[in-house]
């Protein structure tokens, strides 16, 4: 299929509370998506919704670095950087070249904010993921595997933590 069929007519847009149960269908972690529309806690995120038509085609969260580690180490020290997590495309949309066109315009929001790095954990058992993000030009960063922390949301709207580690992913969006 040609790749760019899959997007076309497509939105990328902030979610909002209404989209709530379309996302929790296509992709469950309802909570997740409360948790972030309704803003508990000390985050900055900003979750985007892919759409085309009735159809969701994707999500992603941008938001601060919160690892202290990779936050206070070069380049991201240095330069305004963005932590990109939560890509997800549904199970039958996949390989169709929406995760592409998401990163793609997510990518292209962030250096018109003048961000300079988007920066990505990944799961070392992710190959998949990481394929797609060598892809697009990311580069391992030298500190991996990062000990983070995989958050769980509440219904009685707390949260709490649980040490994970992951390979960090980087792109520098200077033009070349
Ligand atoms: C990773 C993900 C977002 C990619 O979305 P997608 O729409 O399928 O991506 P695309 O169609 O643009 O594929 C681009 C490339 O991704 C790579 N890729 C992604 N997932 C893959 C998988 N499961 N198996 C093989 N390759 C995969 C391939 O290199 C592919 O390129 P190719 O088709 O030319 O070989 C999607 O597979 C997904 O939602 N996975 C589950 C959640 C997840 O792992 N998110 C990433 C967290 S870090």
């Amino acid at each position: 299929m040609d790749s760019r069929s899959a997007v076309v007519g497509a939105s990328l847009d902030e979610v909002k509370e209404a989209d709530v149960d379309a996302l929790a269908k296509a992709f469950g972690e309802r909570i997740y998506f409360v948790a972030q529309v309704q803003r508990w806690g000390p985050f900055d995120n900003e979750v985007f919704v892919a759409r085309q038509g009735e159809d969701i085609l994707g999500t992603v969260t941008l938001g601060p670095i919160e690892e202290k580690e990779l936050r206070e180490s070069e380049p991201f020290s240095k330069h305004p950087s963005r932590l990109l997590s939560h890509l997800e495309v549904p199970p039958p949309q996949r390989g169709r070249g929406i995760g592409t066109w998401i990163m793609a315009e997510m990518e292209s929001r962030l250096a018109a904010r003048d961000f300079r790095y988007v920066v990505l954990g990944v799961d070392e058992s992710n190959e998949g993921a990481q394929r797609l993000y060598r892809k697009l030009g990311y580069q391992a960063w030298a500190g991996s595997p990062l000990r983070t922390v995989k958050r769980s949301f509440h219904e009685s709207c707390t949260w709490g933590d649980e040490p994970e580690y992951c390979l960090v992913y980087y792109k520098d969006l200077s033009p070349a």
